[in-house]
């Protein structure tokens, strides 16, 4: 049954004040399953706060979480009222030092254009402060435009040093704050062992004024290897912000408002239950949820309309989570079906460990690597899994 017909079905009383219902309204715009921004965000004040502070002293922030929490969505959201000059350099798919060396010196190249204007005037600073980088005046289509190259007879850590260093000596002479986010910044650190483009970064950032750096990225525990382990060139560099789950009274306000906008009412109390305890309140799984209800029905949605999308959601997603899951070995599949069946403590117990044929080493060794791929969370001693959806396909789909 498709979910359309499945929605027809519902009975509803009609809308008392349809004639107010905001017909423009752009359901993906309000929950985006990618970066959420203007309406579509939902408080983070505090964080935003703290991120903009530490902009505005020069400091360097780290933002990790768990996937698909929203560090990227609290990232722009900080820039964007800031007022302060940024470019965002992501990193989603890199294969060697070259391609981080030309993401990097591009990003450099239009913040440049963005902060001194003129491209004549630009290449006259620039060339004050570069000895091996390469900036050169190009005509295209839309005008002059500045080209910033390498040097390729250098290691593009040290073309990264000059380039980071010329922006900051430009920005001074400028007396002008700016900002480079390095998003999925985990990923240099596959690339490039030797870490020279982590060092790069850390002598300019250590003695920056007036450039403020934001890290970011999916892989938590990458990330904080590199901002953690004392052996690496950016440890204690940053000030961290631990992104958690937006807060289900948090969650009211917005999905109130939103629904004031679609239905000129407040959601049912039992269909905003509903939608948080089916997303436990993960961002990902709120915005999935609210896209469905609040396009496919031009009533106020229930709580059975809410099981009805998730459950399609878990069909949809089903190929994805068995993928996730087909890479596990067999103990930790067998840690997680017990997780997701409610056994959050005692797994080395005799009980479990009679029940399940595992040593109670297997069993910690399968936690261990479990946490590490950030499948599962410990907090207070109690295990939980961290993805809604694969929590519930496990419970009720018992496909291991
Ligand atoms: N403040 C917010 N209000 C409402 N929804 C949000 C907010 N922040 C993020 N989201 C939603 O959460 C999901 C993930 O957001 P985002 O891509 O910013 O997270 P991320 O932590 O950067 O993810 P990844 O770990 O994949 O890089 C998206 O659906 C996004 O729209
Ligand atoms: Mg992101």
């Amino acid at each position: 049954m498709s979910l359309r017909v499945a929605f027809l079905r519902v009975t509803i009383p009609p809308l008392l004040y349809s004639k107010y219902k905001d017909t423009k309204m752009k359901i993906r715009e309000y929950f985006p399953l990618g970066v959420a921004s203007g309406r579509a965000f939902c408080n983070r004040e505090i964080e935003t706060q703290t991120l903009n502070n530490n902009i505005q002293n020069g400091q360097h922030t780290v933002i990790v979480s768990p996937r698909r929490y929203g560090k990227t969505s609290l990232a722009q959201h900080a820039l964007q009222l800031s007022n302060i000059p940024y470019c965002k350099v992501d990193f989603f798919i890199i294969v060697d030092e070259r391609t981080i060396e030309k993401l990097i010196l591009s990003s450099i190249n239009t913040l440049i254009g963005e902060i001194f204007g003129s491209t004549e005037k630009i290449l006259a600073i620039m060339q004050r402060y570069v000895k091996k980088l390469k900036p050169t005046l190009s005509v295209s289509a839309n005008g002059p435009k500045i080209e910033l190259s390498p040097s390729a007879s250098e290691d593009p850590s040290h073309n990264i040093l000059e380039a980071l260093l010329m922006l900051e000596n430009m920005l001074r002479e400028k007396k002008q704050m700016a900002v480079i986010f390095f998003d999925e910044f985990q990923e240099i650190s596959l690339v490039e062992k030797r870490h020279g483009i982590e060092a790069a970064i850390r002598s300019v950032a250590q003695e920056s004024q007036q450039l403020s750096f934001i890290f970011s990225g999916s892989n938590r525990h990458l990330l904080s290897s590199m901002f953690e382990d004392k052996k690496r060139p950016l440890y204690k560099l940053c000030k961290k912000i631990q992104l958690e789950r937006i807060s289900k009274q948090h969650y009211y306000k917005h999905l109130n408002t939103l629904a004031k906008r679609k239905w000129n009412a407040l959601l049912p109390n039992d269909t905003f239950e509903s939608i948080m305890t089916f997303s436990e309140c993960h961002p990902y799984y709120v915005n999935n949820i609210c896209e469905q209800l609040w396009s496919q029905s031009d009533n106020l949605p229930r709580p059975e309309d809410v099981k009805l999308v998730w459950n399609w959601l878990i069909k949809l997603e089903k190929s994805e989570v068995i993928q996730e899951l087909a890479a596990l070995s067999l103990n930790q599949k067998k840690i997680m079906v017990a997780i997701a069946n409610g056994l959050v403590t005692g797994l080395t117990s005799k009980d479990f460990l009679n029940q399940s044929s595992m040593a109670s080493s297997s069993v910690i060794r399968a936690i261990e690597s479990l946490v590490k791929k950030d499948l599962i969370i410990l907090n207070d001693d109690k295990l939980s899994i961290l993805d809604p959806l694969i929590k519930y396909s496990l419970k009720e789909m018992n496909w291991v």
